[in-house]
């Protein structure tokens, strides 16, 4: 089969030494260097490295109350990749349904199969946890990760994303509700 040209990762698959792993603290400055690379990409989003960061807390938050996976995947002690599931209540499944967010991996170490590895992490997480379905939005201008979730048997649905935003002072009291409360 005749394969797409894209531009070449700089080691073969066979040579990358991929352990996926769950986020730690103190890979917050690379996955925040990541998210960079994945909002210079996406133009519905800035690239703000401070919110990047007040935001993986966030999640890894709600990691620690069993509401969200952030998968790592590492090589030779590098971060190179990641991706996110948090979970929300779905009435129409009536059960929880994850939505995927920040799939990105390393410039140079793209096409040598570590995306699909993170969202079979992703996978194995919803399944783990009960989740009926998972969902994502994605750039509609984004070929090649377009191509990347149908190869993942993700479909296309009918459903569009409408948002507006919240006056910033409310996000901040809704982050700070977001905190554990101490006993
Ligand atoms: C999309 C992305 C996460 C996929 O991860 P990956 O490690 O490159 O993907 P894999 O190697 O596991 O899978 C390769 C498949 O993904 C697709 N693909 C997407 N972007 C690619 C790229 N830059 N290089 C090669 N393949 C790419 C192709 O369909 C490819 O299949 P093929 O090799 O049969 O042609 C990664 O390319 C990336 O970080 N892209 C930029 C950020 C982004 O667009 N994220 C998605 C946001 S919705």
């Amino acid at each position: 089969m005749m394969r797409r040209a894209h531009t070449q990762p700089s080691i073969g698959p066979e040579a990358v030494k991929l352990t996926v792993r769950p986020a730690r603290i103190t890979d917050l400055p690379a996955l925040v260097e990541l998210l960079c690379q994945l909002f210079s990409i996406e133009t519905d989003f800035a690239v703000r490295p401070d919110r990047h960061a007040r935001g993986l807390r966030l999640l890894l938050g709600a990691v620690r109350r069993g509401r969200a996976y952030v998968a790592v995947a590492e090589r030779q002690r590098e971060v190179v990749g990641m991706a996110t599931v948090q979970t929300v209540v779905s009435t129409a499944e009536g059960a929880r349904s994850g939505l995927i967010e920040d799939v990105v991996v390393r410039k140079d170490l793209r096409g040598a199969g570590i995306g699909t590895s993170l969202m079979a992490a992703i996978a194995h997480w919803a399944r783990a946890n009960g989740l009926a379905r998972l969902q994502l939005l994605a750039d509609r201008r984004n070929r090649l990760a377009l191509t990347f979730y149908d190869r993942l048997a993700f479909q296309t649905t009918n459903m569009i994303c409408l948002r507006a935003r919240c006056p910033e002072k409310d996000q901040q009291e809704c982050a700070n509700e977001g905190r554990p409360k101490r006993r």
